[in-house]
């Protein structure tokens, strides 16, 4: 990254946050990383006059499934931008019986269930140049918290200036998708101690922590987990979730910017 760049908060959207709400965009920025591209062109812009950056974690359409996302190219992209803060949004299942369809969530801890996705970027074979002089040393990064305390206070102090009930702590599980857990997969989770399951959390918090990035997220709990509601999972009910709750998402975030 050149020194001339400014730095922003960055957010990542998932599923049901393809824009942000009073977002102006001033600039599209089409990266190439040495990692492949992201997802989509990463939009500059601000919000309440604030420079940031947002990026749709899905592509623009909404295509790329979970398993498939270039995590890797995604986070690079946003530092190269000057990204200090990335702020990631995720539709979830709700485990926790406190945790139903609507609820905002800010995790605390992860488990992960991925597997076979590029979640590291000391990938080198230790015999080819290292992609970055960042990397050419091996770290296995600490990872016991794995999401930024301050982001997270300024997370939860937004939810609370606006009066939102926002669960302060969560453990988040990823599984691989793209189809949604069974039933016994779910009981697995919570035995586990899982809050919320989602597809996207992993391996981007790493990711993260490996550059250096302060890295949160925002959860919204859009369906009951597989056998722990009445109702059949379906597309349509988590888009009703999704829509009535995204307006609290965008003004959580226009006060978290500021
Ligand atoms: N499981 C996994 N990912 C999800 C879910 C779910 O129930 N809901 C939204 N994303």
């Amino acid at each position: 990254m050149s020194e001339s760049v400014p730095v922003s908060t960055a957010v990542i959207g998932g599923t049901g946050l393809q824009a942000l709400a009073g977002f102006q965009a001033e600039a599209e920025h089409a990266l190439q990383t040495p990692f492949g591209a992201p997802s989509a062109p990463v939009q500059e812009g601000r919000l309440d006059g604030r420079r940031c950056l947002f990026l749709a974690r899905h592509g623009v359409p909404h295509r790329i499934p979970p398993h498939r996302i270039n995590y890797r190219a995604n986070l690079w992209a946003l530092r190269e931008l000057g990204a200090d803060a990335v702020l990631a949004v995720n539709a979830v299942g709700g485990i926790n019986p406190t945790m139903p369809p609507g609820r905002l969530v800010v995790p605390d801890q992860v488990v992960d269930y991925t597997w076979g996705r590029a979640h590291s970027y000391y990938d080198g074979d230790g015999v080819s140049a290292p992609v970055s002089d960042q990397l050419s040393e091996l770290e296995h990064v600490d990872f016991t918290e794995p999401y930024d305390a301050g982001l997270r206070q300024r997370l939860l102090a937004a939810g609370n200036a606006l009066g939102l009930q926002l669960d302060s702590a969560g453990t988040y599980a990823a599984t691989q998708g793209p189809r949604l857990e069974s039933a016994a997969e779910i009981r697995r989770l919570a035995n586990d101690g899982c809050d919320v399951v989602g597809m996207t959390g992993m391996p981007e918090a790493a990711l993260a922590r490996e550059l250096g990035l302060p890295y949160a997220s925002l959860c919204i709990v859009v369906n009951a987990a597989a056998g722990l509601g009445t109702e059949p999972i379906t597309l349509e009910a988590m888009s009703e979730v999704l829509e009535a709750g995204s307006a609290r998402v965008a003004e959580l975030l226009l006060v978290l910017i500021k």
